[in-house]
């Protein structure tokens, strides 16, 4: 039930702290360690490849697993959209791990690739919020996201809960191999979760920016770096999905291949900049699109943003930005599209699991 909540999609918005403190209770055992069946470990361990299949908001998440899956544990992965590796499969390394990530367990684009990989007699793992949903029982294992049901057509707090899995498994990975990390997944999870409250507090601010910025336009852009980048292609989505606004996510240096033609005065241009690596680079892009007229708001850890609005950010581990950053994004989409009378729960066109091909 939605309660007081005028919508679902904000109840969810908010649920996201909970959702992350859950996980980390249901990932730890009395000692403190990850628990996680010894049998994922070892489908994992013995990968020299992992396959992420995924579609939508999930793929997205599964953007940034691969980052963290390569990042902590030395593991090389390739995400891939379900409806894409299904008719156009790439060549597959010798011993590949599929991991499946689906909120639903029933995208039909992603059952279809599940089927060719037990056909191939190849091992997989589903990480879903869904147990008993097709994906979760045709996999060789599975692995929840204890989100909760999501009601709302727009996918939030399955996309933060998928990417903390996706952080424990990486964390869990990088000790079975005995790779010396001071990656504490689970410590780390606690401080985002910390770090969501706080910005799920910040509503006023993130209404006045959807208001300042995206109640008359047609457009926007979104633009980010590194893990930025993948976050910005999932707040672009966020957008269009729920506002009809016609949002891109781009990599900062690829602007001025071509899409900064675009920008005009006014232009709204979204910037993540929660990178330290490439934190001048991205800088570098906004005044770019500023000096032709973007009208910019900067998502930051900083938040030294010198022309138009900051949103800072609490500091949390680089590798886990994403579950903070996105929660103004999911935010400022919500005020978005509810100021421009769109309906939010329920967008046109869209149903909550894609069970079609
Ligand atoms: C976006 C959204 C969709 C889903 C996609 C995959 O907000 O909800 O893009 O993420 O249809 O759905 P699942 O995760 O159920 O496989």
């Amino acid at each position: 039930e939605k309660g007081t909540y005028a919508h679902y999609m904000l109840k969810e918005i908010d649920e996201q702290p909970f959702v992350i403190r859950n996980i980390i209770q249901q990932y730890q055992d009395e000692q403190n360690e990850i628990k996680l069946s010894k049998d994922i470990r070892k489908a994992v361990g013995n990968a020299d490849r992992i396959y992420i299949i995924a579609a939508g908001t999930s793929y997205h998440a599964g953007l940034v697993g691969k980052e963290l899956l390569e990042k902590v544990a030395g593991i090389p992965v390739e995400v891939h959209i379900a409806s894409e590796f299904l008719y156009n499969q790439p060549l597959l390394s010798e011993k590949p791990l599929f991991i499946f990530i689906s909120q639903s367990g029933e995208t039909a684009d992603s059952r279809g690739v599940l089927v060719n990989v037990k056909k191939a007699g190849l091992p997989s793992v589903t990480i879903t919020n869904v147990p008993g949903s097709t994906l979760d029982r045709e996999a060789d294992f599975a692995l929840y996201t204890y989100a909760g049901p999501e009601i709302a057509v727009a996918s939030t707090k399955a996309y933060t809960a998928q990417m903390a899995v996706l952080s424990i498994l990486a964390m869990d990975a990088a000790i079975a191999k005995g790779i010396d990390t001071d990656f504490d997944a689970i410590h780390e999870l606690s401080i985002v979760a910390n770090a969501i409250e706080v910005l799920t507090d910040a509503k006023d601010e993130m209404e006045q920016i959807a208001r300042d910025y995206l109640l008359e336009t047609r457009n926007a852009f979104f633009i980010g770096r590194g893990f930025d980048y993948h976050v910005v292609q999932e707040g672009a989505l966020k957008l269009k999905e729920i506002s009809y606004i016609q949002a891109e996510g781009f990599a900062g240096g690829e602007l001025k291949h071509g899409t900064i033609a675009l920008i005009e005065d006014g232009t709204p241009v979204i910037a993540l900049a929660t990178q330290q690596s490439v934190n001048l680079n991205i800088r570098g892009n906004l005044q770019e699109v500023v000096s032709r007229g973007a009208n910019p708001c900067v998502v930051s850890m900083d938040g030294l943003n010198r022309k138009g609005d900051n949103v800072v950010i609490p500091k949390v581990h680089d590798y886990l930005t994403p579950l903070a950053s996105v929660i103004p994004l999911q935010l400022i989409s919500y005020y978005a599209a509810l100021h421009r009378g769109c309906d939010v729960d329920k967008p046109r066109n869209l149903a909550k699991s894609v069970t079609v091909e």
